[in-house]
């Protein structure tokens, strides 16, 4: 088995920094949009396991990563607990009904054995590509981190601004508390759930971090966060988008390892969580773009600012665009990457 990114979540040495890609089980894989093509919609596509297990493991065939991420997507969670969503191609997700009162609040599910029972299909995929991994790599499971899924929950679809949640967080503070509150309780069920189906490591995306500040982060979801790390048996993982305002606090936090976005340097972040920290990222998304020399010289150098404990990755997920040839060229650079001795 290849555990090097468990050891590097687990503080053994490694020879070379461990590598997987956000959104790796995607559009930038033929093998993907074949399979997606054969499922009605993306909903009916996440929702069987048969196919969400085949496309997770398409990565590591494919392309040699070192981990996979189970294919779901983070608002299965606004679904299981009662806030039905649409995904519109080529446009994103959108929620036909949102919360507008303290009584949507109120009648949101959040039970123990309600969510495990809703979200079963997630943890069959995952059982079903542990068995297609065979203990190749490990698999990752993850979650929205809950001001990311309020955020939804109140916009409905994605924002420039996200002003109308962000409204919440001003104006009733108390209800937007109770909001965090349930869709913790949620995740912590659900999460509890992908962990006894398998999950070996979790990662937490708060994607929509960057629109807060240092003093609402601290408030609305660093304990959320916290609430959600402390009943995790297994190695975690939290990449809070775009929230440089926000490192030292997450240095205070359990989780074993931050992702950056690429607009954080390894100077700042070093200087900001310390070296106990494991880092993850942060390259670009749009440096895939490059020609390969680029990508080699680029790659060595973001490993070595970064030093031995970081995991390669992205600053954010891939895009439908990006040139397999340049995800290929990043890989191999991280792999024939040595740590100097
Ligand atoms: O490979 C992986 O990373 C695992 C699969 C995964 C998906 N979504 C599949 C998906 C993961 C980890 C996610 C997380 C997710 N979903 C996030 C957090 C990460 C981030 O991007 O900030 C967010 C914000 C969402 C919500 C979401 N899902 C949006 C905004 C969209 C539309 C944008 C887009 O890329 O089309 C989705 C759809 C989605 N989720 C797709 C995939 C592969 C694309 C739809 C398709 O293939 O038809």
């Amino acid at each position: 088995m290849n555990t090097i990114l468990l050891d590097k979540l687990n503080g053994i040495s490694t020879s070379r920094p461990p590598i997987w890609l956000m959104r790796q089980a995607g559009r930038v894989l033929p093998e993907y949009r074949k399979v997606r093509a054969s499922a009605k919609d993306f909903k009916s596509f996440v929702k069987n396991p048969d196919l969400a297990s085949e496309v997770t493991v398409q990565p590591v065939d494919i392309l040699g990563v070192d981990a996979a991420i189970v294919f779901s997507d983070i608002l299965v969670i606004p679904e299981a607990m009662g806030l039905d969503y649409e995904m519109i191609e080529a446009k994103g997700p959108s929620f036909p009904k949102v919360i507008e009162s303290i009584g949507d609040i109120q009648s949101l599910v959040c039970e123990r054995d309600i969510i495990q029972e809703r979200l079963d299909y997630v943890y069959q995929a995952i059982t079903q590509s542990k068995t297609k991994l065979n203990d190749r790599v490990p698999l990752i499971g993850f979650a929205g981190a809950p001001w990311t899924i309020m955020a939804y929950m109140i916009e409905g679809q994605g924002s420039k601004t996200f002003s109308k949640a962000k409204k919440w967080l001003y104006k009733d503070s108390k209800a937007a508390h109770l909001l965090l509150q349930k869709i913790t309780d949620a995740t912590i069920h659900y999460l509890e759930g992908q962990i006894a189906a398998g999950a070996q490591i979790i990662q937490l995306f708060d994607s929509w971090a960057g629109v807060l500040d240092a003093r609402m982060y601290r408030e609305f979801c660093i304990p959320y966060l916290e609430q959600i790390e402390r009943t995790l048996t297994v190695p975690s993982i939290i990449f809070a988008k775009d929230a440089w305002f926000a490192l030292e606090d997450l240095a205070t936090t359990s989780f074993d390892a931050v992702g950056l976005d690429w607009g954080i340097s390894a100077e700042y972040a070093h200087s900001k969580l310390g070296s106990s920290k494991v880092t993850q990222g942060n390259a670009d998304p749009c440096f895939l773009y490059a020609d390969e020399k680029y990508i080699q010289d680029r790659t060595r150098e973001m490993l070595r600012e970064f030093g031995t404990n970081h995991i390669a990755n992205l600053g954010h997920g891939l895009y439908p665009d990006t040139p397999l040839d340049g995800v290929k060229a990043y890989i191999a650079a991280v792999k024939a990457y040595q740590y100097e001795v």
